[in-house]
């Protein structure tokens, strides 16, 4: 496994295994490394100095263990992470390898879709704070008018499997309101958890608006990436193989874990992060 030319993937826990799991279907032949950062999760609510620290730790971690490109499978990273990875931390240290999020692939998404030019967006606090996909957004469609929603209660609903209570209905009522209000026709997922929610939120918002999950569009535009980036798609290890890693591999991770990617997870725990 530590041979090189896998793929890593990265998030704050276990909901970037929903994000995995619709990569692993889409490119099968290729070998991946999960990484999640349990012991530090969420992330949604720190501050960005910290996010970056401990997504630079992650992204060390997954290129020692010699991934050729990876993947933030996280909003809150990859909102509050990616930019400066990519303009300061590789080209000193990896100059060769690539960290890929995953907004940019929902907002070309969105942008494509919306008859309106309304598009919400879902996600944590530090996603919502950090303005990036309003950034992103209005960079592919200047005519996009974005309503952004923080929604913290969310990650716990999912992770207590409380999804489908009364009081969960409640809470997304109050937090899609205002999105509601707007009339957006489009709406983002920008938290890996929230896939687990599609259907309940499908039910308050109703049929005309569209809910755009991650799961579903980052695997085929990963795809488009490798297609066009040879270079690193011919250093990549073809051997159908899932290894998991995380800081904290309790039980949960394992339960919860196993749903979020469908199929059990068999995880290892990893001891070289810095706390
Ligand atoms: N993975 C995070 C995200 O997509 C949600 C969980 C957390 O806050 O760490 O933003």
């Amino acid at each position: 496994m530590n041979k090189g030319g896998h793929i890593g993937v990265f998030d704050s826990g276990f909901g970037g295994l929903t994000i995995l799991r619709g990569i692993v279907k889409e490119l099968p032949e290729y070998s991946y490394i999960y990484l999640g950062d349990n012991a530090r999760a969420p992330y949604g609510n720190r501050s960005k100095e910290l996010i970056y620290e401990f997504t630079k730790q992650a992204v060390d971690f997954l290129f020692t263990k010699g991934c050729e490109l990876i993947i933030l499978a996280c909003n809150t990273a990859s909102s509050e992470a990616l930019h400066k990875i990519q303009q300061e931390y590789l080209p000193t240290k990896y100059p060769n390898k690539n960290v890929l999020g995953v907004l940019i692939p929902a907002a070309e998404y969105a942008v494509n879709v919306t008859k309106n030019n309304k598009v919400g967006v879902i996600a944590t606090e530090g996603t919502v704070n950090s303005g990036t996909f309003v950034r992103e957004l209005e960079k592919l469609s200047p005519k996009i008018k974005v309503v952004q929603q923080a929604c913290p209660l969310l990650v716990p609903i999912v992770e207590s499997g409380a999804v489908d209570s009364k009081a969960t209905k409640l809470i997304l009522e109050e937090y899609l309101a205002p999105l509601r209000e707007q009339n957006i026709d489009t709406l983002i997922l920008g938290c890996t958890h929230y896939g687990l929610l599609e259907k309940q939120i499908r039910d308050v918002l109703g049929n005309n608006v569209e809910v755009i999950s991650e799961a579903t569009c980052v695997p085929p535009k990963l795809g488009d990436y490798l297609t066009r980036h040879e270079e690193i798609s011919k250093k990549l290890r073809r051997d159908r193989s899932v290894k998991f890693y995380s800081t904290d591999p309790t039980d949960k991770f394992i339960t919860l874990g196993s749903e979020f990617y469908g199929e059990k997870v068999a995880v290892e725990k990893l001891t070289t992060l810095e706390y």
